[in-house]
C-alpha cells in the first residue's frame, strides 16, 4: 500500500499537476501535430529550469542523505540528459536566454522532500508521453528523448518512495504542511516559467 504522506501529496497537487499538463508548451507535447521545433523549444525551457532548480536542490538532496542516508536513492541529475537532448535535436541551448527562476528552497527538510516528490513523480508521466513521442518525431531515449525516458533504466521513484518509507514518512510526519507547500511550489514556479519562457520566443 502506497504510504498515507505520498498519497497525500499526491492528492493535495493534483489540481497543480492538472492545470501544468493544460499549459501550453505541455499541451502541444501531446499534440498529433507536434513539430520538431515545438519539442526543442519545451527542451530548452526545461533545460533553463533544471539549471536553476539543480544549483540548490542537487547539494539539499546531499544534505539530506548525509543526514537520513539510504542503499538505493540517489537524484539523478536532469540537466546532461537534456543537454544531449537538446543536441540531438539540434537546438542551440546556449543561446537560450534563462529567465532567473524563483525557486526560494527555504532549507527545511519537508520542504525539499516535497520538491523531490514532484521531480521524482514527473518521471511516471514519461511512460504515456515517450510512446507519443516515438510515434509523433520517431524520437527515441538515444534520439532526442531521454529525459522522457528517464523512467525506462532509472529506479529514483521507486527508491525515493521506498527511501520515503522507511524512515522519513515517520520523521517528518507533523511537517505536511511544509512538504505539500514545497511540491506545489514546484509545480507553480514551472508553470510559470513554461508561460514565460513562451513570452520571450514570441517577443525575439
Ligand atoms: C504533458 C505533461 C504531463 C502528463 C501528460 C503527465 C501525466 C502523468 C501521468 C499519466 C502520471 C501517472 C499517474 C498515475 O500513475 O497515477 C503522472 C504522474 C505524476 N506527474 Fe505528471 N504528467 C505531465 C507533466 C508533469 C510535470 C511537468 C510534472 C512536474 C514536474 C509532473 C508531476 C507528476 C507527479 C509528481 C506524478 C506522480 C503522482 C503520484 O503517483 O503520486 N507531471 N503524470
Amino acid at each position: 500500500m502506497e504510504q498515507p504522506i505520498l498519497e497525500q501529496l499526491r492528492k493535495q497537487t493534483r489540481p497543480a499537476h492538472v492545470a501544468l499538463e493544460a499549459q501550453s508548451l505541455l499541451q502541444r507535447l501531446l499534440s498529433s501535430s507536434l513539430t520538431e521545433a515545438e519539442y526543442g523549444q519545451l527542451l530548452q525551457s526545461l533545460l533553463a529550469f533544471y539549471e536553476s532548480l539543480e544549483s540548490e536542490l542537487v547539494p539539499a538532496t546531499t544534505a539530506l542523505l548525509a543526514q537520513h542516508p539510504d542503499p538505493d536513492y540517489r537524484y539523478l541529475p536532469r540537466v546532461p540528459l537534456l543537454a544531449n537532448d537538446c543536441r540531438a535535436l539540434g537546438c542551440d541551448y546556449s543561446a537560450v536566454i534563462r529567465p532567473p527562476v524563483a525557486l526560494g528552497l527555504d532549507g527545511s527538510a519537508a520542504f525539499i522532500l516535497g520538491v523531490l516528490y514532484v521531480i521524482e513523480g514527473s518521471t511516471q508521466g514519461g511512460r504515456l508521453i515517450s510512446r507519443h513521442l516515438a510515434h509523433t518525431l520517431g524520437v527515441s531515449e538515444n534520439s532526442g528523448a531521454s529525459f522522457f525516458n528517464i523512467h525506462r533504466w532509472d529506479n529514483s521513484w521507486m527508491a525515493f518512495r521506498h527511501w520515503f518509507g522507511r524512515d522519513l514518512a515517520c520523521h517528518y510526519q507533523n511537517d505536511m504542511n511544509k512538504m505539500i507547500e514545497g511540491a506545489n511550489m514546484t509545480f507553480s514556479t514551472l508553470h510559470t516559467h513554461l508561460d514565460q519562457s513562451q513570452v520571450l520566443t514570441h517577443e525575439q
